[in-house]
């Protein structure tokens, strides 16, 4: 079969190559999947170059410990090992796999069974693998740890990103007013998808202009955790999904500080893969909320989509067809 594989780390377009690899077959829990599409994430970015240094404990201290990278598909089953129970032959699936390892970016896969759900026959192959990581990523962050509610102030630091266009629909649905803040290039296409209001991070610190919200998603976490409190309404919740490590260290040791003396909270969402999709699947099919796609791209071209991803030129999910 045709895998993307990374032998060692570095610039994806040097490191990456396509090649003809074995297929497996499946072990006793495991299911063969033939992928249709998969796509590009944070994750793929930072673990073909080994950066930041620190994922380098998860992904491998000197090369990937997983040779295909990518960890998003959506597809068919071909095969199912002797103890499978939940999924058979012919059952179309999808899911974010990165609690089971990697290894989207090929013809198939063989992994545990838990790693997928069923896909809503409905959605095409394409916008079904473009669902699971950033939909459950802006849907955890919003509703069970940030506890949105109607009609409030809303903003989302990366708004024009795959989790930052799906939290703007979701928050639309509470009727929140929604103020989104990203580079230049990607204001006019948030506009077009709903925020309310748009910053350009690179003109305007949105914790500077004495606005205060009652709910903050942020996807980048470049801010220190005061100014973040400054930007709180008296009993408003910040929640980032991610950003640099040590950004995150400090906002963990911070958070409890605060919560100490404040009624403003400071979380970060470690995310349940795959948990509600169920929901936004329906709100889909529904045509009430869209998950944007850049592509469908080819397999062949994933190492200057990687860089392309990284360079933040994608708008929405980059999606990968499989053929
Ligand atoms: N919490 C968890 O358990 C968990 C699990 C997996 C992943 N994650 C994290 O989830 C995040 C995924 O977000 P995503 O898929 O939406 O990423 P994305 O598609 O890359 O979107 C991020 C957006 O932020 C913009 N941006 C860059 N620098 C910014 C700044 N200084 N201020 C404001 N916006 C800025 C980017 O635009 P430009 O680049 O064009 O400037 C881009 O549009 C990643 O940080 C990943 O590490 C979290």
């Amino acid at each position: 079969m045709k895998a993307i594989l990374a032998e060692k780390y570095g610039h994806p377009e040097k490191v990456l190559s396509l090649k003809e690899i074995p297929k497996r077959s499946p072990k006793a829990k495991e299911i063969l999947i033939k992928i249709h599409a998969t796509t590009i994430n944070d994750y793929d970015w930072c673990m073909v170059r080994g950066k930041p240094y620190l994922y380098r404990l998860l992904f491998g201290l000197f090369k990937p410990k997983h040779s295909v990278p990518g960890m998003e598909l959506a597809g068919a089953i071909e095969g199912v090992g002797p103890s499978v129970q939940k999924h058979k032959i012919g059952d179309q699936v999808f899911g974010d796999i990165s609690n089971y390892g990697f290894g989207t970016f090929a013809e198939y896969i063989c992994i545990d069974e838990n790693a997928v759900i069923t896909k809503p026959l409905e959605l095409s192959f394409e916008e079904a693998a473009a669902i699971p990581h950033a939909s459950a990523l802006a849907l955890q962050a919003l509703k069970q740890t940030g506890g949105i509610q109607e009609n409030q102030k809303i903003l989302i630091n990366g708004g024009g990103g795959g989790v930052g266009t799906i939290a703007l629909q979701l928050a639309k649905l509470h009727n929140c007013h929604v103020t989104g803040v990203d580079s230049h290039e990607k204001l006019e296409m948030m506009k077009s998808l709903g925020f309310d209001s748009v910053l350009d991070y690179k003109l305007t610190d949105f914790t500077k202009t004495g606005a205060r919200y009652d709910l903050i998603l942020d996807c980048k976490t470049n801010k220190s955790a005061f100014s973040y409190v400054k930007a709180l309404k008296s009993t408003g919740k910040y929640v980032t999904i991610g950003g640099e490590p040590w950004s995150l260290i400090k906002i963990l040791f911070w958070s409890k500080l605060i919560s100490l003396f404040a009624s403003k909270k400071l979380q970060i969402l470690s995310l349940r893969p795959n948990e509600d999709l169920d929901y936004i699947c329906n709100l889909v099919k529904q045509d009430k909320i869209k998950c944007e796609i850049d592509g469908p791209h080819k397999l062949e071209d994933t190492a200057k989509l990687i860089q392309y991803f990284g360079e933040g030129k994608h708008k929405g999910k980059v999606v990968i067809q499989i053929n």
